[in-house]
């Protein structure tokens, strides 16, 4: 797995966007590099490691880039080889891990995931997951954790993504009609042949988690962790701590929310966004909820970082093991997400910050029925 930090992809200009998009990946040189944090803590490297012993896995930047938005639920799809460029511009870039689902499209995301990083398959994490009923090419909006399921649709996702192997393979949400102990025997058989290299879960509460890792260990728990979603600080961070469990938060950016980038006023392509049906996105919420942006936006001014740059460096000061994965369609939006890495709160500042944040009552729930299990 390549190693990065930061120093040498600015001095070499890439990070600072000279270049068009390529479609040909370029290797990172690693040996030259040495971040701006490297300065800072003395760390020497801004890499971050998810999961413990034999079942970690280090992660470039501390981020991942989350690729659902490329093809799913966020209105506006790019073309497919623009969307390609910019993932392989990403590993150019230094990112090592991946993220996609076999629900996002559902299958097209896998797809164009599995092209994209064909040229550097090796090099990378490449995380997918399952778990989703899916029926005639559709979402259902049912689950299906049954072993026979995991392992046909395992292997319908190894075809798509090009590979032998997902480095990190995820339950999406926890079955409630499969024991999660069968889920993650499961997970060890796919292991054990190879399909799979790490077990994860997404959106599992304290005892699903400690029933699969009592099973197969566990390298990350996925889960909606943001500013506005901060519940996992309070009950399934400390059961990750407890157990050497990497932490993923998904939408760190509250699907754009805390970048300032939509409000009342935004407008959806309706066939292709979730955000609408979600409580949070409600006009009234949106606007109810802006006093987070000004917060965000008066710290960050003062200390020449954006808002989305802030919302990111918050949840890695939260523990060294979190490992974001911010989705974008956009290099400027990419760069701006990897530079959240070189910023820190200094201790006083993160206090203050999380005062003034937590003072806010948040308005609307993230989902209309709840997800975690
Ligand atoms: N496990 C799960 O159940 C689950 C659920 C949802 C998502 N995920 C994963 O998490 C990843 C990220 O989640 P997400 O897409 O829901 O939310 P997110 O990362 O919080 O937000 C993505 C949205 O923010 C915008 N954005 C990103 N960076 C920006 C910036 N610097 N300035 C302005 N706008 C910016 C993107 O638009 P642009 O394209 O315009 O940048 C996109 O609309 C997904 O790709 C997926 O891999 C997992």
């Amino acid at each position: 797995m390549k190693k990065m930090s930061r120093r040498n992809l600015l001095k070499s200009g890439t990070l600072l966007g000279v270049g068009a998009i390529s479609a040909g990946p370029v290797a990172p040189d690693m040996k030259a590099v040495t971040s701006a944090r490297d300065h800072q803590d003395g760390s020497g490297s801004s890499v971050r490691t998810l999961g413990s012993g034999k079942n970690a896995i280090e992660v470039n930047y501390g981020l991942g880039l989350g690729c659902m938005g490329m093809s799913f639920n966020r209105s506006y799809i790019p073309e497919r080889n623009k969307s390609i460029a910019l993932i392989r511009k990403a590993y150019d870039m230094g990112v090592n891990l991946f993220d996609t689902a076999e629900a996002y499209g559902p299958f097209t995301n896998e797809e164009l995931v599995g092209e994209a990083i064909s040229p550097f398959r090796k090099n990378i994490t490449l995380c997918s997951k399952f778990g989703f009923h899916i029926q005639n090419g559709k979402m259902t909006g049912g689950l299906n954790s049954q072993p026979k399921h995991i392992k046909e649709v395992v292997n319908q996702s190894l075809t798509r993504l090009k590979t032998d192997h997902i480095d990190l393979l995820y339950q999406h949400r926890v079955d409630p009609n499969v024991p999660m102990e069968d889920v993650a025997g499961t997970v060890k058989d796919l292991i054990a042949e190879g399909k799979a290299k790490h077990f994860g879960l997404s959106e599992a509460g304290p005892a699903s988690i400690r029933k699969a890792h009592a099973v197969q260990p566990l390298t990350a728990l996925q889960t909606e962790f943001s500013l506005m979603s901060r519940e996992p600080l309070q009950d399934v961070i400390p059961v990750c701590e407890e157990l050497g469990i990497g932490f993923v938060p998904y939408s760190p950016l509250s699907r754009a929310y805390l970048t300032g980038y939509i409000n009342e006023r935004t407008v959806y392509v309706a066939t292709n966004d979730n955000r609408p049906t979600l409580p949070r996105y409600k006009p009234d919420a949106l606007k109810a909820n802006w006093k987070i942006i000004d917060v965000l936006t008066a710290f960050g001014n003062q200390r020449e970082v954006t808002a989305a740059q802030v919302a990111l460096a918050w949840l890695a000061a939260q523990k060294p093991w979190i490992v974001s994965i911010p989705g974008t369609t956009k290099l400027a939006h990419l760069q701006e997400n990897l530079w959240s890495s070189d910023f820190q709160f200094t201790p006083e500042e993160l206090a203050s910050f999380t005062a003034e944040i937590t003072a806010i009552p948040i308005t609307g729930d993230r989902y209309p029925t709840p997800q975690t299990k």
